[in-house]
């Protein structure tokens, strides 16, 4: 086939096969972040570009050199790189933030777009489940949201992903912090690339999490934020981990996670796993205290997580994790001339109403045909109409695999009377066979 329009570069189609793997790691995040009282809030996929310089920050990567951003009339807009500063806003736009405190909202499915250059696990369009959480000042809430993804993990089967957390202080610990890392990489400033250079004048934390060689060589000889951390940060770092540790999360301390965003304060953590392509980040989060007050709102704790979904899917398919099995076709009903195709339309009509997925011919295709259709569709049962079983007004329902055959009358109650009695409750939800 020449296709004279292909996709853009770093962007994915879900074949149905696959969709069905997505719903159901969506149904199972959803599950689990309900257990803690999360809602679903939906936002806008575009957004002032403004929200983004503001709050994921100007020198970050992410607004420098991967947003998509667009001018549209004398407005200029962005396709959102991520999730937090929509939610930030829509949450005190909406007054969400004026109800009753903390609100637990989540994304279930968020497209969100950056220019990186694609590879496994990495793309120009992907998809996070998150989590925000707002007005939660207490390590608790750290440790509730991180709860979470553990348990979202665990639930889909997940194994062999860590924790790394740190603590990135906040405004009063990192001026001492932000002096030894200048002293540090001025001494060294021959081997940082020219936006580090610049970087270093405006926001020498960003240094630490850039991917160029000569800068990402000097990392392991910097100073590090847990040495200079104020009284409440280092209370609420060690309080982090002492929850943790009393709902049995295992967690090992990385001092090198900066996270590639600006708006962070105290807490920051990564699900890291080898098989979700070259970073190996599965989930990335933290605490962003100031984010709601810079963006005008009253002062209000806050955190979150966003999850990228196809990296999941990505180590579930490397690890062999199960899926449920696909929902098969209940019945095809096969038709010989016209009087007899309106009747399967008008029987399937009847038990789709119930919940049953039934087929019947929609091309006009002779019956050996249908039949083959059926076949390939995976159809449990299937039955012919001719003029015989119309004026019969009863036809033979054959099971697919042995062959077996039941006669049943040509009504809704007829077909439907022997579909229940054969298969389970229709609309019983049969993707969730997890539980
Ligand atoms: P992030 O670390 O930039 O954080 O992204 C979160 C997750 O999205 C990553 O851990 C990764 O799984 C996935 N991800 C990121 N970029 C790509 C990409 N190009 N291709 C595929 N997957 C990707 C945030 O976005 C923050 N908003 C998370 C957050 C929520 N912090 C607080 N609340």
């Amino acid at each position: 086939m020449a296709l004279k329009v292909k996709s853009i570069r770093g962007t994915r189609d879900v074949v149905p096969a696959d969709a069905a793997k997505w719903q159901y790691v969506e149904r199972v995040a959803l599950e689990v972040a309900g257990t803690c009282g999360v809602e679903e809030l939906r936002v806008p996929t575009i957004e002032r570009t403004e929200l983004f310089v503001r709050s994921v920050g100007d020198t970050t990567d992410v607004v420098q050199k991967e947003m998509y951003t667009f001018e549209k009339g004398d407005e200029s807009i962005t396709l959102r790189p991520e999730g937090t500063a929509g939610f930030v806003r829509a949450v005190m736009e909406t007054g969400l933030l004026d109800g009753a405190l903390p609100v637990k909202v989540c994304y279930g499915n968020l497209s969100c777009f950056r220019h990186e250059n694609p590879q496994a696990g990495r793309l120009r369009e992907f998809h996070q489940f998150g989590v925000e959480c707002f007005g939660c000042p207490s390590p608790t809430a750290d440790a509730e949201i991180i709860g979470i993804v553990h348990d979202i993990c665990t639930r889909l089967g997940i194994s062999g992903v860590e924790l790394h957390i740190n603590s990135i202080g906040c405004p009063r610990c990192r001026p001492d912090y932000h002096r030894a890392l200048v002293d540090y990489y001025k001494a060294h400033c021959g081997r940082l690339c020219d936006t580090c250079k610049e970087r270093l004048e405006k926001n020498p934390l960003r240094v630490l999490d850039c991917k160029e060689e000569g800068c990402a060589g000097l990392k392991a000889g910097a100073p590090v934020i847990l040495d200079y951390l104020c009284g409440e940060c280092g209370e609420h770092f060690a309080g982090l981990q002492q929850r943790l540790s009393a709902v049995e999360i295992p967690f090992s301390v990385d001092p090198f996670i900066v996270r590639g965003l600006d708006y962070y304060t105290k807490t920051v953590f990564e699900f890291v796993t080898e098989g979700a392509g070259a970073q190996g980040v599965l989930c990335g989060g933290g605490r962003y205290d100031l984010l709601v007050e810079q963006m005008g709102g009253s002062p209000t704790a806050a955190l979150g997580f966003g999850m990228g979904l196809e990296r999941v899917l990505m180590v579930m398919e490397a690890q062999g994790c199960a899926f449920p099995p696909a929902k098969p076709v209940d019945l095809y009903i096969g038709s010989m001339g016209e009087a007899e195709n309106i009747k399967a339309l008008e029987l399937a009509a009847q038990l789709r109403r119930e919940g049953f997925r039934v087929l019947c011919d929609t091309v006009g295709r002779s019956v050996k045909a249908q039949m083959r259709y059926a076949n390939k569709m995976g159809a449990r049962f299937s039955c012919i109409l001719g003029s015989s079983e119309l004026e019969r007004g009863a036809a033979v329902v054959k099971d697919m695999d042995s062959g077996e055959g039941t006669s049943a009358a040509l009504t809704g109650e007829g077909l439907r009377g022997f579909l229940y009695g054969a298969l389970a409750d229709p609309r019983a939800f049969t993707i969730g066979t997890d539980k």
